[in-house]
């Protein structure tokens, strides 16, 4: 490891933020600097040497990336392990090799995915953990270093890369269709074997009739039908405003797809499904292309920009879209949603301003108060035809976090547990009687939990929040914790003690034994 001190690291001292404190990402925060255009790079391989200073990519101690691909059968197990036959996975960003010191101001969500598998079962706990092999850590791996620039900047790149898919499968995983799809919303999903994590696409399009170059990193699944309903933004090539929203049935066979156009090119992390509706979100985070062609990252926020929120008819032809503005809040993960015919409901979690402080803002500097998320509930109502205005109230305006989850055999539907990742806790809202609860583990920083069904058709919130905790006391090490949704005050059923820092996560998914194929 070696100190640097080469301008890049020039900005603000930002620490971790909340949104970071509640995923378990390795990396800090980065001041995202400018720089040049990539130069083509002549020369053996550079040594791996991350660096020091932890506001650049892939920089702090040596614990900040981990790399290794681990197998580690029949993990040690404290407390009664519930019933459960499934698996757990989880994905983030783990820098494949530092980049050049031109590139060292690129923000920590550029790393390459590195997922990460529990296997429950019979009170057993398997471990696995494999890089999606994508086309990108591929192209990496073979010259021994980094060979793409700036986050989703393509102007920045290696000129030997030209063509290769950009993603890096960090975000978000799924299983469907009996694969496990790992995404990150700049690319296709990346198409792993859920039991050997062995990769088997690396640029997968539902048999080639995936109509966009995108893929959001927050698909749904219709808990009636078992239809995938998915979208994806700058579906025709950089900062476009095109968006695809498609489904796919329980085969994963493309049964629906139709394109249409946001207001301005922006980050539409996460979209919301009803019974009748798909739900889009414009954020002020806007593609910006002159700071692209300078060298920087995709993104800058703008708070003078309208937010919008697009409401289209599933299975229409997409002429029906419409955007609706209102008070101007930054969400961007969604707990849950449904329609009374057709007025809309939609909770997510958001902030008054920017919660990215890694992305550089256009107008005033990062605000941490004005980034605090809060529950939001956004109604809509369609059956007033002039009517382009949403509602919005703040829920639970008491508790702050991150993160939104719910049971997810709900979403679509009207629905009363939600989950929130609110500090170093985990929160439980009790939409029915308007209460939340926080479940706390002393000395442990708990990040993104996910609710498991005790059983498979247990009552909606009935089962356990799953995830990672990290020990404050042990250099972070970690735990996988489980917790009865009915019984928080017992503490954690069980902890499945790591002998190590787990790989680091932005989301997690459970995926029942019956999903998967079988051995
Ligand atoms: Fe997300």
């Amino acid at each position: 490891m070696k100190s640097r001190d080469d301008g890049a690291t020039a900005g603000p001292q930002l620490g971790r933020r909340q949104f970071l404190g509640a995923a378990t990402i390795g990396a800090g925060v980065a001041a995202t600097g400018l720089s040049g255009p990539a130069a083509a790079y002549e020369g053996p391989s550079p040594q791996v040497d991350f660096p020091a200073d932890p506001r650049t990519f892939g920089g702090g101690p040596p614990s900040t990336n981990n790399r290794a691909e681990i197998d580690l059968f029949d993990c040690e197990v404290e407390g009664h392990l519930p019933d459960l036959d499934g698996c757990f996975y989880r994905v983030g960003p783990d820098p494949q090799y530092p980049k050049p010191a031109k590139f060292s101001g690129d923000i920590p969500f550029d790393g390459e995915g590195h997922v990460s598998m529990f296997r429950i079962k019979d009170g057993h706990v398997d471990y696995r953990t494999r890089y999606a092999r994508t086309q990108r850590w591929k192209a990496q791996h073979a010259a021994r270093r980094s060979l793409f620039g700036m986050y989703r900047n393509p102007m920045t790149d290696d000129p030997s890369v030209k063509g290769l898919s950009r993603g890096t499968a960090n975000t978000q995983l799924f299983v469907h269709h009996q694969k496990l799809l790992v995404f990150k919303e700049d690319s296709p999903p990346v198409y792993m074997d859920p039991w050997t994590l062995e990769t088997r696409d690396d640029y997968y399009t539902f048999g080639g009739k995936l109509g966009s170059q995108t893929h959001t990193a927050h698909p749904k699944i219709d808990p009636l039908t078992g239809e995938y309903v998915s979208f994806g933004y700058e579906a025709t090539g950089l900062a476009s405003k095109d968006v695809h929203v498609f489904t796919a049935d329980k085969n994963g066979n493309v049964t629906w797809g139709v394109t249409v156009q946001a207001p301005y090119a922006a980050m539409m992390h996460d979209f919301a499904v009803t019974q009748k509706h798909v739900i889009l979100m414009v954020t002020q985070m806007a593609a910006n292309l002159p700071q692209m062609q300078a060298g920087g990252v995709h993104f800058a926020y703008d708070s003078t920009l309208p937010v919008y929120i697009g409401v289209l008819r599933r299975g229409g032809d997409g002429k029906d879209v419409r955007w609706f503005k209102g008070a101007n809040l930054f969400c961007t993960h969604v707990m849950g949603a449904w329609c009374d015919g057709d007025r809309i409901t939609l909770d997510m979690d958001g902030g008054e301003g920017n919660q990215f402080p890694f992305f550089p803002s256009v107008r005033e500097p990062f605000d941490p108060v004005k980034a605090q998320g809060r529950i939001r509930r956004f109604t809509i109502d369609l059956t007033r035809k002039s009517n382009d205005t949403y509602q919005v109230e703040t829920l639970y305006p008491e508790v702050t976090g991150v993160l939104s989850r719910q049971d997810d055999r709900f979403h679509t539907l009207p629905y009363r547990w939600g989950f929130l990742s609110a500090g170093r806790s985990w929160a439980i809202f009790d939409h029915a009687n308007k209460t939340s609860q926080l479940v706390t583990v002393p000395d442990y920083a708990l990040s993104e939990m996910t609710f498991v069904p005790r059983k498979h058709d247990a009552p909606e919130g009935d089962g356990y929040l799953i995830g990672i905790g990290s020990s404050m006391k042990e250099a972070g090490r970690s735990d996988l914790i489980l917790v009865d949704v009915k019984d928080i005050a017992a503490g954690p059923v069980a902890r499945v003690k790591m002998p190590f820092k787990v790989v680091g996560q932005v989301h997690g998914f459970w995926a029942d034994a019956r999903q998967l194929p079988a051995v």
